[in-house]
């Protein structure tokens, strides 16, 4: 099986308080929105768009391999 770089994660976990953020649908243009306050933040670079988030979530690089997906720490 062929090992590839699927794509990143990033953290579920807003950063202004620890509310999960996967409760919430992706918004277009690869945009998470935070269900309980609002922040919302670029799924590909983990930046804060909108307050009240400024801090960025903290990414993770994702492969598909081996039948698995693996998350690597960073
Ligand atoms: S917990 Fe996400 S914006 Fe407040």
């Amino acid at each position: 099986m062929r090992e590839r770089l699927a794509t990143i994660a990033v953290q579920n976990l807003c950063t202004p308080a620890p509310f999960a953020m996967s409760d919430r649908a992706l918004l277009p243009g690869g945009v998470i929105e935070c269900a309980w306050d609002g922040a919302r933040f670029d799924r590909r670079t983990g930046a804060a768009l909108q307050a009240p988030a400024f801090d960025l979530l903290t990414r993770y690089d994702v492969r598909v391999a081996h039948g698995g997906v693996w998350v690597r720490k960073p």
